[in-house]
């Protein structure tokens, strides 16, 4: 349980973020959310995500606040005004094709971003900070699964330098001040609430509507796509674990690659239809292949995804139907 615990949820209203004030908040920590609405997807969306939050609150332990992380001063007065025990910083620009046109805006979110973040929770005493990191940091490393341990000095976009930068932030700062850092490394994530531009959400939805999709490359690409609600579970252990570590960096993934094209297959039973594809080149800045090695995170944290690609895409396409899709 947190119930002593008052956590602040940075990018709170997208995609993880809601799902894990969700969680927070039924395991009876008090959560001060914050985000700016980034316009990379409709405020919309991110309005019924917390909407959905606000209906899990019945103990009314959320309160949400508009505001940019890179605001350090505000950050202090809003960590010093809830008497905030620790951060879950998950708010950035997300997503590698749009930073290769905009490396300037990711680090500007991503990597000044989380500098405020850190500095703000010291200068306001919180005990711990838990960031989210990337997959993407390991590049195009032929080493499978991927280890904490590898050699990740070969980032292949710019959105990838900025999460390793943040890594790297992290451990100096941990160094300097004392304050306990995880930097977690998520891979593709998915579910109910999945932002619009990752393709099984646009898949989904196309393929119910018997359109054609873009498929990048030959389909032998693989992710090692894990289901948010494992990914809500690693953060909350890593928050609960991290005092005993000081700095400390966990892969969480599904550990279990799907190619591209078994992906597609599936998106089409799932929804009951054959998926069309358009065959496309390969997009600049992504990676050939991910797959988490989580026997970190596994002893560590005693974190294991459980759900699996199928059941997870029945949940998430059965949340795109109760909003309106196919
Ligand atoms: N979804 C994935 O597959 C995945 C994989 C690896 C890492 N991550 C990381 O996980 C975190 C959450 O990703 P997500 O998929 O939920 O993305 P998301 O875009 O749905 O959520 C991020 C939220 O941060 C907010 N935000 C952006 N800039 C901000 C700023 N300057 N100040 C305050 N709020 C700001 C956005 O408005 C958004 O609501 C991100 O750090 C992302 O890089 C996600």
């Amino acid at each position: 349980m947190l119930s002593n615990e008052h956590i602040l949820v940075t990018g709170c209203a997208g995609f993880i973020g809601s799902h894990l004030c969700e969680a927070l908040l039924s395991l009876g920590a008090s959560v001060v959310g914050i985000d700016n609405f980034d316009p990379f997807y409709g405020r919309d969306q991110k309005e019924k995500n917390l909407a959905g939050v606000a209906e899990t609150d019945s103990k009314k332990r959320f309160s949400f606040l508009e505001m940019d992380v890179c605001n350090e001063d505000a950050l202090i007065e809003v960590l010093k005004k809830h008497n905030v025990s620790g951060v879950i910083h998950l708010a950035a620009k997300a997503g590698v094709r749009p930073s290769i046109p905009d490396p300037g805006g990711f680090i500007r979110v991503n990597v000044l971003g989380t500098q405020s973040v850190l500095s703000a929770a010291s200068k306001a005493e919180c005990k711990r900070v838990v960031c989210a990191s990337s997959s993407s940091v390991y590049g195009n490393n032929v080493k499978t699964p991927f280890s904490e341990s590898d050699d990740v000095h070969h980032p292949i976009s710019p959105y990838a330098a900025t999460k390793l930068s943040c890594e790297l932030m992290g451990d100096t700062h941990h160094h300097l001040t004392g304050l306990p850092i995880a930097m977690l490394r998520f891979f593709t994530v998915f579910g109910p609430r999945q932002r619009p531009d990752l393709a099984m959400s646009l898949f989904l939805s196309k393929v119910s509507k018997g359109e054609t999709i873009n498929r990048f490359g030959d389909g032998t690409t693989s992710r090692d796509y894990t289901f948010v609600e494992d990914i809500v579970d690693g953060i909350i252990k890593s928050y609960q674990r991290i005092d005993e570590h000081g700095f400390r960096v966990w892969n969480l993934g599904g550990d279990h690659p799907t190619t591209l094209n078994e992906m597609i297959e599936t998106i089409g039973v799932v929804v009951g239809r054959e998926p069309i594809i358009n065959e496309m080149g390969m997009q600049p800045g992504d990676v050939e292949r991910t797959w988490a090695d989580v026997s970190r995170s596994q002893s560590e944290l005693g974190y294991r995804a459980s759900t699996s690609i199928r059941d997870g895409l029945i949940k998430q396409w059965a949340w795109m139907q109760s909003q309106g899709e196919g």
